[in-house]
């Protein structure tokens, strides 16, 4: 099963995330990353930052989840420019490292087989950040997503495109459509860290955890994943019916284990 730790807020977890990928990063300098957007991962992203001078990230290289269809290259709004902000600047970064699906409406029907190719010449993702949407997606694999579904365009569902009209003018301008690591390639990842963080998150968070596996709830699919660690904050975990026992797991911890 996933590990679900219950942190105490956001910064609690960004810590430990950034704990496991500075660990990562030591023990293998040029490790791939898979990075998520949206406001979940900033905390990882903030305390990457406060503490790059305990690593060296030189090496290291990345493959964000997804990308919008259609925005211009230098809108800031754009995965590519959002990760510029929060990863490659902070951390010092190469840009060219840090590897964004192709959102270029006119090459969309290739960007999926493309960025597959370049996540296997690179060895593959060793640890993947994921949110979780209010819908229950990662990456932007909507319900209804294949659990076997690779790098491909989808559409958005008017939930996703309401809950990022914060990033926008308004809920118009978010993109219909989208360039995301399938299911499947996210499941190729070798370890996976799901972050959920406030009560609009509780109900997609327990049924991505503990609910049936089901492509209408993508983010179950994670329970088929033998590397998992959810870090949850306690409005986030309010629907968790095992909330009690992941506690328990998580007091009575092994000494020697790591996430
Ligand atoms: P959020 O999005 O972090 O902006 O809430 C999560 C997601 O859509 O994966």
């Amino acid at each position: 099963m996933s590990e679900v730790v219950i942190v105490a807020n956001a910064e609690v977890a960004g810590h430990y995330a950034s704990d496991c990928i500075i660990d990562l990063v030591k023990a293998k300098p040029d490790s791939v990353l898979g990075l998520a957007t949206g406001s979940t991962p900033q905390p990882v992203y903030r305390e990457l930052s406060r503490r790059q001078h305990d690593v060296d990230f030189s090496r290291m290289r990345a493959f964000a989840l997804d990308e919008y269809i259609g925005l211009p290259t230098d809108h800031p709004e754009s995965y590519r420019a959002v990760l510029n902000r929060e990863v490659v600047q902070p951390l010092g970064l190469n840009p060219g490292s840090v590897k964004v699906p192709n959102g270029r409406a006119s090459d969309s029907s290739h960007a999926g087989a493309d960025y597959e190719r370049e996540i296997h010449a690179a060895g593959g993702i060793d640890l993947q950040i994921l949110g979780i949407g209010t819908d229950g997606h990662i990456g932007f694999n909507e319900p209804s997503s294949s659990f076997a579904s690779l790098t491909r365009v989808k559409t958005l569902t008017p939930q996703t495109r309401a809950d990022n009209a914060r990033f926008f003018d308004s809920a118009d301008d978010v993109p219909m459509h989208c360039v995301t690591q399938g299911i499947g390639t996210i499941l190729r990842a070798r370890h996976l860290i799901l972050l959920a963080f406030g009560s609009a998150k509780a109900e997609a968070l327990a049924a991505a955890v503990e609910g049936p596996l089901t492509a209408s709830m993508p983010a179950s699919a994670i329970q088929m994943h033998p590397h998992v660690t959810v870090f949850v904050d306690e409005e986030a975990a309010a629907s968790l019916a095992n909330a009690d026992y992941y506690r328990w797991v998580f007091d009575n911890r092994p000494e020697w284990q790591t996430f």
